[in-house]
């Protein structure tokens, strides 16, 4: 058995708090590091922030802060949110660090040199006044879409990732190997929407910001933040300084993260370190989002909560229970306060404190406030053990696959069961008919029972074990031995004659109040301003239409540019759109698109387009816009 595991979060974006969202993808890489601990592994758990970038650099500015200021207060920030959810990582990567950096720089030149970075003129239209280069999809009535001054067509030189060229390995690897990209729908999404169509080289560098890590031969580019990013693996663990803990720790066993940056995992990141000459991680897990009604929650909607408020109302193990059993794992899922209000009512105070509070008081009650003897097992008592016996085993399955939830409603089965037993054992009746062996025995069951949940609990509430521990008079230093992961398949390891003790309820039922709707403010200053309102009447004057492509080509010697022929009504119409390193020209054909039909023909690369193709477009997605239902017409008017 590899007796190493390695597991990975995202490093989150400092510009901006994290909210439950980040959250979200923490506490399952916590409650994995935690259950692999348990097994015996030695795990090396790293999380940390991204921190270069325009996306930060404007950010400080806007808050009046020098860059690397800003990024301390926000990562203080994080530290606490992590500490106040119990997050137990080993490293805390920053992208700031001076180690890091100077590896990145050590990485970068090393693909240059060996031919796999490479500078190449890029074009596009510029702005002067914001020193900004934009894709034509981005321009607003071919204007800069900050200052609205007119743009100037530059050419200027980048460095580009040789990505084209591991394209065919890259579909191996992923064909080959179905455990490495799950799950499967994204997997199919990446061969079938990237790999298929055919990869273009990749642009690593900007020469736009100033808040990144220096090109070290050219020092006015910067390089761009996924080359940055995606290597904190490998330097966090000391790549490249001959390093033990690399040796150990890599390949990584789990990278975890939301679905959308699963592109970037899968496919950019491997293809980087097989230029580097490295293995590849295990697996690549692209998870689900949490949605706010239903809508991403995200710091630029303004929808977000904060993880540290509910856990100052409800717990942090009541946040992590919810988060970790309520979101199916791999599926989006809507997060709701209701929601996580009743599971705690209901499964955390009805079922497990409910069972613990019940055991207490009746061993109070009925055995000197002492853990009693197992004497007589009886009929009922064989499904109760058998269930715990078989928990630590469900529980492993379950962790095997990243169910989570799964293995936390096995474990609240065994509560379920034992309230359950209880009612059918009446340990009050056996009081009255002083039948005194049978009812020891029976809070025995129910005690034993409690230790084993407790113990399977531990990956992923770690709080709450202590305290049911507590109300049992165990001690974790004391009796270590009989709460480990291997202790919980034996049934019947509780030392007799531990004096138990009542203690606070350990989920105390909560009156759900809704709060107020939040205000919802975007705070996000890279959303780009809003333009003065217009008259209908000015909008009325562009011809909308629906327009479906029936040829698509790129245009020789422009990476961004395609030339597509479209269908509008009867007649054909030639149409160039900067969406060349967003589309392969096959994934459009058939497509039905929106065009501005009434826009004057312009020559671009010496073909005269005939209108423009309508596409949304933030940093680092573009999408062109269609009809979100089949059947209209090439030609219909969009109004
Ligand atoms: O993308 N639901 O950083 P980021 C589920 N710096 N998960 C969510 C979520 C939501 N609503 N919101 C955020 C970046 N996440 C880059 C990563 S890695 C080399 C560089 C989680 O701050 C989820 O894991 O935007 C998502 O992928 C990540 O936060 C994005 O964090």
């Amino acid at each position: 058995m590899d007796n190493k595991y390695y597991v990975t979060t995202p490093i989150y974006y400092t510009n901006a708090n994290i909210h439950v969202g980040h959250a979200y993808t923490t506490v399952i890489a916590d409650a994995i590091a935690r259950y692999q601990r348990m097994l015996g592994k030695d795990v090396c758990f790293l999380t940390g922030t991204d921190e270069h970038g325009q996306k930060v650099e404007r950010k400080a500015k806007a808050a009046g802060k020098d860059p690397q200021a800003f990024c301390d207060e926000i990562v203080a920030d994080i530290k606490q949110v992590w500490a106040t959810l119990d997050i137990s990582y080993d490293i805390f990567i920053r992208t700031t660090h001076r180690e890091h950096t100077e590896q990145v720089q050590r990485i970068f030149t090393k693909l240059y040199e060996q031919g796999d970075i490479y500078k190449h003129e890029y074009q596009g239209p510029y702005c002067v006044d914001c020193e900004s280069f934009w894709t034509e999809r981005q321009l607003q009535n071919a204007n800069c879409p900050d200052c609205g001054r007119p743009v100037q067509w530059v050419t200027e030189e980048s460095y580009f990732f040789r990505l084209s060229k591991y394209q065919d390995r890259l579909l191996k690897h992923l064909t080959d190997n179905p455990d490495f990209l799950q799950p499967t729908s994204r997997r199919n999404e990446m061969i079938n929407n990237f790999l298929l169509p055919g990869l273009s080289d990749l642009c690593v560098t900007r020469t736009a910001h100033q808040w990144g890590i220096p090109v070290p031969f050219d020092e006015q580019h910067r390089i761009y933040v996924w080359i940055d990013a995606l290597s904190n693996y490998i330097t966090a663990l000391g790549y490249g300084d001959e390093s033990a803990q690399f040796t150990k720790f890599w390949p990584a066993d789990l990278h975890l993260m939301g679905k959308e940056i699963v592109r970037f995992h899968a496919i950019i990141w491997p293809a980087l370190l097989m230029a580097l000459d490295l293995p590849l991680p295990k697996q690549v897990y692209g998870h689900g989002w949490l949605l706010f009604g239903n809508d991403k929650m995200s710091k630029s909607k303004g929808n977000v909560i904060s993880s540290v408020e509910l856990a100052a109302k409800y717990s942090s193990d009541a946040v992590r229970y919810y988060l970790l059993k309520e979101i199916s794992f791999g599926s989006d899922g809507n997060f709701t306060e209701e929601l996580l209000v009743h599971r705690l009512n209901s499964d955390l105070a009805n079922d497990l404190g409910n069972l613990l509070s019940r055991a207490v008081a009746m061993m109070e009650k009925f055995s000197h406030s002492k853990t009693p003897a197992n004497i007589l097992a009886d009929e009922p008592d064989a499904a109760l053990i058998a269930q715990a016996r078989a928990l630590p085993e469900a529980v492993r399955t379950h962790m095997e696959s990243l169910q989570f939830g799964g293995a936390l409603a096995e474990i609240l089965e065994l509560a379920k069961r034992g309230n359950k037993y209880i009612d059918e054992t009446a340990p009050w009746q056996l009081a009255r008919e002083k039948r005194f062996d049978r009812l020891s025995t029976v809070l025995y069951n129910i005690a034993e029972s409690l230790r084993v949940i407790s113990i399977l609990l531990l990956p992923f509430m770690p709080r709450t074990p202590q305290r049911i521990w507590e109300q049992l008079g165990l001690d974790a230093h004391a009796h270590g031995d009989i709460l480990t992961l291997a202790s919980a398949s034996t049934f019947g390891l509780l030392p007799v004659g531990l004096n138990v003790k009542k203690g606070e309820p350990l989920f105390p039922r909560v009156e759900w109040e809704p709060r107020a709707e939040p205000e919802t403010t975007t705070t996000d200053t890279l959303t780009p301003p809003l333009l003065p309102a217009v008259d209908i009447t000015d909008f009325a004057k562009l011809d909308l239409r629906v327009v479906e492509v029936v040829a698509a080509e790129k245009v020789p010697k422009a990476d961004k540019l395609l030339k597509l022929t479209v269908l509008l009504g009867p007649t054909t119409r030639t149409i160039v759109a900067g969406i060349a390193t967003h589309y392969s020209p096959d994934e459009l054909i058939g497509k039905r698109l929106v065009i501005v039909a009434n826009l004057k023909p312009a020559k671009i690369r010496g073909i005269e387009s005939q209108g423009m193709v309508l596409a949304a477009s933030d940093e680092y997605n573009l999408a062109v816009l269609s009809p979100a239902r089949d059947g209209l017409c090439s030609g219909a008017k969009v109004t």
